[in-house]
């Protein structure tokens, strides 16, 4: 059974782990099988499973849905869920819907955001709820982004990001989380900082690798994104397609360079 305790274990002796999205009970036991070190109830269920174009039209009842599924079937993962879009804009509304993640089976709440999140991750953490802090490519500020775009792709905001990353951590943040920026940068992030390091699309040198589960069984049918490996290609079924992940992610194997974003900053 893996616990948080686990994963800082793992990165204290130097030992990559796995995570993958999973929003069922079938899947789930899959992953239980392949043995996969953490289990994610993302937002990306807006796009996966209902059919969205982004994950803003998620809600908490939704998230907690799926949470409550793939909790009842895997009994070895460190399950996340995802706080969804403005579910946790002030505090109260951070502290009712985490409350309904770990009620449906969650070990800790994922929540996209920085510096401005600490007061959020102080009191959900005296609660007794672990935080993942989602930094980089927050899919919920889309708009304000103004598309799906590598992000800390200069010294300024890499340093920008190192800051955010500071203050969630002072702030009691159980496991980061980086999406789509340089590897350099998660390298740094994963040196200077003694939680947990989870990345997509962030390079091999991240304590823990996640992907959304459809997207490495190659259930992608627009262009998949760089860092997106098809784990099912030239394998007879599921479980063997999540082992070859977890142990691609073990060995450092996944990702490969070609999967990352290599800018010098
Ligand atoms: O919702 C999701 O699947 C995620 C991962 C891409 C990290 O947040
Ligand atoms: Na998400």
């Amino acid at each position: 059974m893996i616990r948080l305790s686990q994963l800082a274990q793992y990165k204290a002796e130097g030992k990559p782990f796995s995570c993958l999205t999973c929003y069922d009970a079938s899947f789930a036991k899959a992953m239980e099988i392949a043995e996969i070190d953490s289990i994610l109830i993302g937002d990306s269920l807006g796009m996966v499973i209902q059919g969205h174009d982004s994950t803003l039209p998620v809600t908490v009842e939704d998230i907690a849905y799926h949470t409550r599924a793939v909790a009842r079937a895997n009994h070895h993962a460190f399950i996340m869920a995802d706080l969804p879009f403005m579910s946790y804009a002030t505090l109260p509304d951070a502290i009712r819907a985490a409350t309904t993640m770990m009620q449906a089976g969650a070990h800790a709440v994922k929540l996209e955001g920085g510096a401005w999140l600490a007061e959020t991750i102080r009191v959900l953490k005296q609660n007794g709820i672990p935080t993942c802090v989602h930094l980089g490519l927050t899919p919920q500020s889309v708009n304000v982004f103004g598309g799906y775009k590598l992000q800390g792709r200069n010294r300024d905001a890499a340093d920008h990001l190192l800051a955010d990353c500071q203050a969630v951590v002072d702030a009691g943040a159980a496991l980061l989380l980086l999406e789509v920026v340089p590897a350099q940068l998660a390298k740094e992030v994963q040196a200077r900082f003694n939680v947990p390091v989870i990345g997509i699309g962030a390079g091999v040198d991240c304590d823990g690798q996640v992907l959304v589960m459809h997207d490495m069984l190659g259930l992608n049918f627009e262009k998949p994104a760089r860092f997106v490996h098809d784990f099912l290609q030239g394998k007879g079924n599921i479980v063997d397609a999540f082992r070859d992940f977890h142990h691609s992610v073990q060995k450092r194997a996944y990702p490969e360079a070609k999967h990352a974003f290599h800018i010098a900053l």
